[in-house]
């Protein structure tokens, strides 16, 4: 610990990730799912987007790089992550995104928060339940002044009860890791293996439940910045969504439901039986709570919006069938079952097959969708083919109609190639900026590069292949992001 950090370590820099819960467009579409008054971003509408504990600014940068006309504004403590955030956004020549340096337990009373005008959308991912409670009522007196009337926000936090059966294991490998090492990712690492070794020595507070167990024997193989940052702050505490609630109510923010849309149907999130006990309250948050007790996720993605306004199921399902959406898998990849938390789901063949071959060339707004060639099946409910097709990850809302990739998008895509290149496992996830689809599109190391060569024209695998340095056998795993990944990318503009 460097002693500025009030129990949060400051000695690894975070690694950058992309995470589709936070994007503008999915939030939106979240709150209009839910029956929330909500305008999709769209066009050139100037949209403020703020972040707290941005890290090195990756989301921030691909929303800044993805949609030119908006606002960006990023912020955390750590210098060494603004740092790194500002030399890539100078090196893509972004304008448009503001990186700040300001601790969240005083920046609401610090002059810089002057220059953070109102926010449209807010997102605090990885934050909130891995520090300090003074930290957490200023970001709360930040939002209590940022947040426009009608703005979103986004919070991700580890969520009791599903984390309680494995409080142990993190207090565990944070003491004994700090005991046995010194800095935070070898912390972690040290902790993890101690913990590993009581496991294996029958700890039956490691053993029981199963979960804990697995996740203990998963944990050693993940980044260890990301160990660092998940597992080794002092004041890491996951908590009921109900107390998230409450704490936002300071900013008069309401809870409205989940950015993973699935989540927000009762149907597809719990059985039967299990509805039968939810539906016997209107409160929503102990309906929350039922639906915590029955699902094990330990990360809650939770959309709160200042100033709810309620719309009746027409005028939901008319601003729903505006909503432009563009597929992020082929059509052809479309499974007829899928995992959900109620158990399984079947898609039928016979209508999202046609609707997913209809965004082949581009996205296309659900109306025109639900009216496509050849679409079997019902037609008047744009929620369920928005919830099944987002909601699985198999489609992402856009925010513009028939644009080009974008010059700045182009641009902060190949930065990340230069940089990541030198220091990245070439299969690592990343996301590619898209002007089309106003956000981040999620690849990977291999295929960003791949979709960069194919933009300057070069198409042949082995040549690729050569590129980066790689056997001729392996021109066979390029080969196959040519035939099935680039039509996917082309169709959202990434290329
Ligand atoms: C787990 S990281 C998440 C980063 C980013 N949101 C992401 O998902 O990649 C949490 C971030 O919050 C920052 N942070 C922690 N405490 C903070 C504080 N008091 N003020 C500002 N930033 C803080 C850390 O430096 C770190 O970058």
């Amino acid at each position: 610990m460097t002693g500025w950090g009030s129990g949060y370590i400051t000695d690894i820099a975070y690694l950058s990730g992309w995470y589709r819960q936070q994007s503008p467009g999915l939030l939106a579409l979240a709150c209009l799912m839910n029956g929330v008054e909500t305008a999709m971003p769209a066009g050139d509408d100037p949209v403020h987007v703020l972040e707290l504990g941005c890290g090195q600014g990756y989301a921030a940068l691909l929303l800044a790089a993805s949609n030119p006309t908006w606002r960006i504004t990023a912020v955390d403590f750590n210098p060494a992550h603004i740092a790194a955030a500002r030399a890539w956004a100078a090196e893509a020549r972004l304008e448009n995104v503001t990186f700040l340096e300001a601790d969240l337990a005083t920046l609401a009373e610090d002059r810089a928060a002057r220059m953070i005008p109102e926010a449209d959308f807010v997102t605090l991912h990885g934050l909130w339940t891995w520090i300090a409670p003074a930290v957490r009522d200023g970001i709360v007196r930040l939002l209590r002044d940022k947040v426009r009337p009608g703005g979103i926000v986004h919070v991700s936090y580890n969520v009791l009860p599903a984390w309680g059966p494995r409080i142990g294991m993190q207090r565990l490998i944070h003491d004994a890791g700090r005991v046995l090492a010194g800095r935070s990712d070898r912390q972690a690492e040290e902790g993890i293996k101690l913990a590993q070794s009581l496991l294996a020595a029958e700890a039956i507070n490691l053993r029981l439940p199963a979960s804990t167990g697995q996740m203990l024997e998963q944990l050693g193989s993940l980044p260890v910045a990301y160990l660092a940052h998940e597992l080794m702050n002092e004041n890491w505490q996951p908590c009921f969504m109900a107390d998230v609630a409450a704490a936002f109510a300071g900013a008069k923010l309401e809870w409205v439901g989940s950015s993973n849309l699935i989540e927000n149907f009762p149907a597809l999130t719990l059985t039967a039986p299990q509805q039968a006990v939810q539906q016997r309250f209107d409160d929503p948050l102990l309906r929350e709570l039922v639906k915590d007790m029955c699902i094990d996720r330990a990360l809650r993605h939770d959309v709160f919006v200042r100033g709810v306004r309620r719309i009746t199921q027409p005028v939901r399902d008319a601003a729903l069938l505006d909503v432009i959406l563009g597929m992020s898998v082929p059509a052809d990849e479309l499974p007829l079952e899928a995992s959900i938390p109620a158990g399984k789901v079947e898609l039928s063949r016979a209508f999202y097959h046609p609707v997913a071959q209809a965004m082949a060339d581009g996205p296309r707004r659900t109306k025109d969708l639900l009216q496509a060639d050849h679409v079997q099946g019902r037609k008047d409910n744009p929620a369920e083919l928005i919830g099944i097709l987002v909601g699985l990850g198999f489609a992402e809302p856009a925010v513009r109609l028939g644009v080009g990739p974008g010059a700045a998008a182009i641009r902060l895509n190949q930065v990340a190639l230069r940089r990541m290149l030198r220091t990245e496992n070439i299969n690592r996830p990343v996301a590619a900026a898209s002007l089309r689809m106003g956000t981040a599109m999620p690849l990977t190391l291999l295929e960003l590069f791949v979709a960069e060569q194919a933009r300057q024209g070069n198409t042949d695998a082995l040549y690729v292949g050569e590129l980066l340095g790689m056997a001729a056998h392996q021109g066979q795993t390029i080969d196959s992001i040519i035939q099935t990944r680039l039509p996917v990318l082309r169709a959202a503009g990434v290329f």
